[in-house]
């Protein structure tokens, strides 16, 4: 695949039209501040099940969000990408851009992708402020996903059906220094969206 446009050429001719209503006149009229909750971690160690209890909390109190998820992306925006390190960046950099974009109208965004690359996350963190943009690690391990394994995939992967597998023939690289850890082996869910709301709160 071509390379992603992150790292492509400057574009003279493309010149950014100035929209008259601003960000924050659209974070205005919603009643909130709009971020973006980035979710890393392993296949099934908890990310989608952590994003939508945390939405469906959100939007309890009134919350205007979104969650934007690798595997349904991967059904539509994302369907042309495989598992190859590039696709992997270009997938990130995509979901990031639409993060950055919803965010702009206003909304709390929900990421949930494996997102196994730190410098990826981190080109997709550089699209924010630092009060818009909150890693959260979901840390459970390797041995714990692949024992719970819900769609197959880890041993699909470990009998060799399945190749580029996160953790397995397909590198994962732990954030260094997440805003927020959730070992979903260690805690239950309604902890883990207090934590992380709270994390939210802080910030
Ligand atoms: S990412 O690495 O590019 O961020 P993303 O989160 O969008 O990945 O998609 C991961 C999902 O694709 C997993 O939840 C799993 O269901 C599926 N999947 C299919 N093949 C693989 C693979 N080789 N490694 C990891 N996940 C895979």
């Amino acid at each position: 695949m071509s390379k992603p446009s992150s790292s492509a050429a400057p574009r003279p001719q493309i010149r950014p039209y100035a929209l008259s209503l601003s960000p924050t006149a659209r974070a205005a009229l919603k009643h909130q501040q709009p971020c973006c909750l980035w979710l890393t971690g392993l296949s099934g160690a908890g990310k989608s099940t952590l994003a939508n209890a945390l939405e469906m909390q959100l939007n309890e109190q009134g919350r205007h969000t979104f969650v934007l998820d690798g595997d349904n992306l991967r059904n539509g925006l994302c369907n042309d990408l495989g598992m190859d390190a590039m696709a992997r960046q270009e997938n990130v950099r995509r979901i990031a851009e639409v993060a950055r974009l919803m965010v702009d109208a206003g909304l709390i965004v929900i990421v949930s992708a494996i997102s196994p690359f730190r410098a990826d996350r981190a080109a997709a963190r550089a699209l924010f402020r630092s009060d818009e943009f909150l890693e959260v690690y979901v840390s459970t391990p390797f041995d714990i996903c692949a024992r719970r394994d819900p769609k197959g995939l880890y041993q699909a992967a470990l009998q060799g059906r399945l190749k580029n597998f996160t953790g397995l023939d397909s590198p994962y690289e732990a954030p260094q220094q997440a805003d927020c850890e959730i070992n979903t082996d260690e805690v239950d869910l309604a902890e883990a969206i207090q934590r992380v709301l709270a994390v939210l709160l802080e910030k």
